[in-house]
């Protein structure tokens, strides 16, 4: 029999290869455009030209009478089904096709269902529609103005283009310690529209059986579970007759939570024509009109005394939401949790006022690669304190360092609210110091400086709020933020694992395998993880905003620790002592003083389903199944330090180094992790440097296609250098907080802080991003404007 030996300890094996790469590597992985079945038709949607119209006429006629054309739908069409609405994961609702308006450049207005994906590309050029246009909202600063048109005329009574407000904190003590702080400093910090960009665009296949009524769905989905709930909910198809399959993946990053109408229309298409309908977006399809990240517009405030005590911030924003409010948060927080604004810091005071608003661009704010706005929250304290750090002439190290949380002082409560776990920030930070060699990089810089070399050093350090949720406080659309897990022991010892949460990329069939092995000594070779169907896996919300390995890491450790309470139960049958007189070692129940005396989990496995009695009042099998609600989000932490240098004469920024030192507790997969944090710190040197969704003032989407929209490749990075520190969580039953997205939320304020010092000897305190050459230029030349 197959034992774990002691070398190989499953949580935190450092050489533990990922068991999905053997199929990746190969060219081997399933994705929905690999689906193909029988008499498949294709979709293509028609979309909006134009970011504001009315539409005043739609002719389908030519589309209709072009050969292999099946089907062409307009918006008036699902109307007359009461399915040209659906509701947004925000209590919103969204056009499937346009009816009355459109209300953002690439909106859905029709969709063509043909033989091939050609044919159906093709007869989209045949509809014929005919827009009045209106004057389009894109200033997001000037869409409450009242004379500024509006845009969600849908919407009974609405008279302007507010989405909604929100607060947090206590705005008049934070008031009263403003008033008495030596020194305040204020910067207005944007954080721009961007786009998570996932290699693998959006799309499903949907296969409506007319005889038993069932629809199957393979979609590009984060969230099979609750994507199914919401269609029957929305399309009144009964619950057990829809089938959810998400197969593999090809990078999610928050763009593939929410329900597209794309995915509706394939459904709708494949029950008008009875057939299975395949509907695949193109990359321009994917950037303007799928879910769009951050877009927030921040002032942000900070109150120190003269020596570098931060005593309070303050922040006002302006959130842009597009034109349908299509964020992706627990119900309770539509500002996700930008509450974690406070940052690392022991402060006295803290208040937040929000104003969202509808503008005619593409709906979203999804989790891009952070736990629900957590990215913004933390560019802001993170480039406000270096403005602090500026104002006062201090060191950003050093302000930081007087300021970190002390281990004593966890749990902590924020002073808006969020209580931190766990953590040791210090030591965290002098890691990142000592790998970069800080006081070395400093001196360095002060000999360029001389010689009018631009350098620049840039920190930052981030408390993350992952793992979403405890259910009493959050929900999406009514469904509590809980996860299921089944795990059943086969006969010859072998297992499989059933997940509610669905990996993107990140390498879950090896660490769930891992959490398993960890509490029940089957080997991960021998444990099989089966995710992302929903007629296989139990309940659960899904995977986003780092929320698997707090979650439904968790509750894998938990199920299988029932399993081995059960296997303990039938081991003292079959040694006859009874239970206390057992030792668990190394996957197998040893009697206490007789190690000679012992039996396997693979022992207990065949024993559990094989003839013979079991102990009084036991059934057969090896196997249990749990729901965790989790007590508390995680909070891992984490210290980057960058180092860039700035070409005087182009403006081009240089990342020559990256530090990141990561605390994520419990470290289940190294290798895994080391991989999530490379991932997350090129996003966010793209973020800082190059990425923006745009727009013209008509409208249009100036970042529709990878030639305007840049993404980071190997050349723009360095080579990580990468650190850790281990502060378990107290309330995981095995001490893992979530990393997937630390590093894309803690590298771009690194980043910019870094340029920012660099242009230090320009009298520069702020800039915005993205740092493209032409924007550092014009920020060297003192003429910076915000995006
Ligand atoms: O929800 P998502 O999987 O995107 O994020 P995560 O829970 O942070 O996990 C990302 C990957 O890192 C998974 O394969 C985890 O199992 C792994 N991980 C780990 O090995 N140790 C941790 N403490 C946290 C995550």
């Amino acid at each position: 029999m197959t034992t774990i030996e002691n070398d190989q300890k499953p949580v935190g094996h450092g050489r533990m290869l990922r068991k999905e790469d053997p199929r990746f590597v190969r060219g081997r992985g399933r994705y929905c455009d690999d689906v193909q079945l029988n008499g498949m038709l294709h979709l293509a949607i028609l979309r909006s030209p134009v970011a504001h119209a009315r539409i005043v006429s739609i002719d389908t006629t030519a589309a209709e009478a072009m050969p292999k054309v099946k089907a062409v739908v307009t918006g008036a069409a699902l109307a007359e089904q009461g399915l040209a609405w659906m509701p947004t994961l925000s209590n919103d609702v969204q056009a499937v096709l346009a009816t009355d308006k459109v209300r953002f450049q690439g909106q859905e207005v029709a969709f063509v269902v043909a033989e091939d994906r050609y044919a159906a590309r093709d007869a989209l050029e045949l509809i014929d529609v005919e827009y009045d246009i209106l004057e389009p909202v894109v200033d997001v600063r000037t869409a409450l103005a009242p004379d500024a048109p509006v845009i969600r005329t849908d919407l009974e009574g609405k008279t302007n283009n507010h989405c909604f407000d929100w607060e947090t904190g206590d705005q008049k003590a934070t008031e009263d310690v403003f008033k008495r702080a030596d020194v305040v400093v204020t910067e207005d910090i944007v954080y721009p529209r961007v786009h998570p960009a996932p290699m693998e665009t959006c799309g499903a296949v949907a296969d409506y059986d007319r005889i038993d009524g069932k629809l199957t769905l393979w979609s590009t989905t984060q969230a099979p579970h609750a994507h199914r709930t919401l269609y029957a909910l929305v399309a009144g198809l009964p619950e057990h007759k829809i089938r959810v399959i998400s197969p593999d993946i090809g990078g999610g990053f928050g763009n593939k939570v929410p329900i597209y109408p794309g995915y509706v229309c394939a459904i709708v298409a494949s029950i008008v024509t009875g057939k299975p309908v395949k509907w695949m977006e193109d990359r321009s399809e994917n950037l303007i009109s799928t879910g769009f990240a951050r877009d927030y517009i921040m002032r942000g405030e900070i109150a120190a005394t003269r020596e570098g005590k931060i005593l309070a911030i303050r922040t006002n924003v302006l959130a842009d939401h597009g034109a349908f409010n299509g964020t992706a948060a627990p119900v309770k927080y539509p500002a996700g949790f930008f509450g974690v604004f406070t940052g690392s810091y022991d402060l006295e005071a803290a208040y937040c006022s929000m104003t969202a608003v509808y503008t005619n661009k593409a709906p979203g704010g999804v989790a891009y690669a952070c736990s629900f706005r957590i990215t913004e929250a933390v560019y802001l304290v993170e480039r406000i304190v270096d403005c602090l750090a500026y104002d006062l002439g201090m060191d950003p190290v050093e302000l930081r360092l007087k300021n970190l949380l002390k281990p004593e002082q966890f749990p902590y409560t924020s002073k808006t609210g969020w209580v931190y776990d766990s953590g040791d920030y210090e030591p965290t930070l002098r890691e990142a110091m000592r790998i970069a060699g800080y006081e070395e990089l400093r001196r360095e810089q002060a000999l360029k400086r001389e010689r009018g070399e631009l350098m620049g050093i840039g920190v930052s350090f981030f408390t993350e709020a992952v793992g979403a949720g405890p259910r009493k406080d959050m929900d999406i659309l009514g469904l509590g933020m809980a996860d299921g897990c089944e795990l059943r022991v086969h006969p010859t010892g072998k297992a499989v694992v059933r997940l509610s949460v669905q990996t993107q990329g990140q390498g879950h069939e090896t660490t769930f395998a891992q959490i398993v092995a960890e509490e029940i000594g089957i080997p991960p070779a021998d444990i099989d993880v089966v995710h992302g169907d929903t007629d296989n896996t139990p309940f659960g919300l899904g995977t986003y905003g780092s929320r698997s390995t707090p979650v439904s890491g968790a509750a894998a450790a938990l199920v299988a620790r029932k399993v081995r309470d059960k296997a303990r139960i039938i081991a003292s049958g079959m040694l006859e002592v009874s239970v206390a007189d057992l030792d668990w070692v190394k996957g197998a129940f040893q009697v206490k003083g007789d190690p000679g005396k012992s039996v396997t989990i693979q022992d207990i496995a065949m024993r559990a389903h094989g003839a013979g009695d079991l102990p009084e009042g036991l059934e057969g099998g090896l196997e249990a199944q749990i729901c965790y609600n989790p007590s508390n989000l995680t909070y891992p932490h984490g210290a980057y330090i960058c180092v860039v240098d700035i070409d005087p004469g182009t403006a081009v920024v240089k990342v020559r180094r990256f530090v990141a030192v990561d605390d994520c507790g419990t470290r289940i997969n190294p290798m895994i992790i080391e991989g999530q944090v490379h991932g997350g710190l090129t996003d966010g040197v793209g973020m800082a440097l190059m990425e923006m969704i745009g727009f013209d003032e008509d409208g249009n989407c100036l970042g529709g296609s990878l030639m305007d929209y840049l993404i980071p490749t190997a050349l723009e990075v360095p080579d990580w250098e990468t650190g850790f520190t281990v502060t378990p969580s107290p309330h995981h039953p095995i001490g893992a907080k979530g990393v997937g997205e630390s590093a894309t939320v803690g590298s771009p304020p690194a980043v910019v802080n870094a340029v920012v010092d660099a242009l230090k000897p320009f009298g520069i305190r702020h800039a915005d991003m993205p740092l493209t050459p032409s924007r550092v230029w014009e920020t060297m030349q003192g003429n910076h404007t915000p995006p």
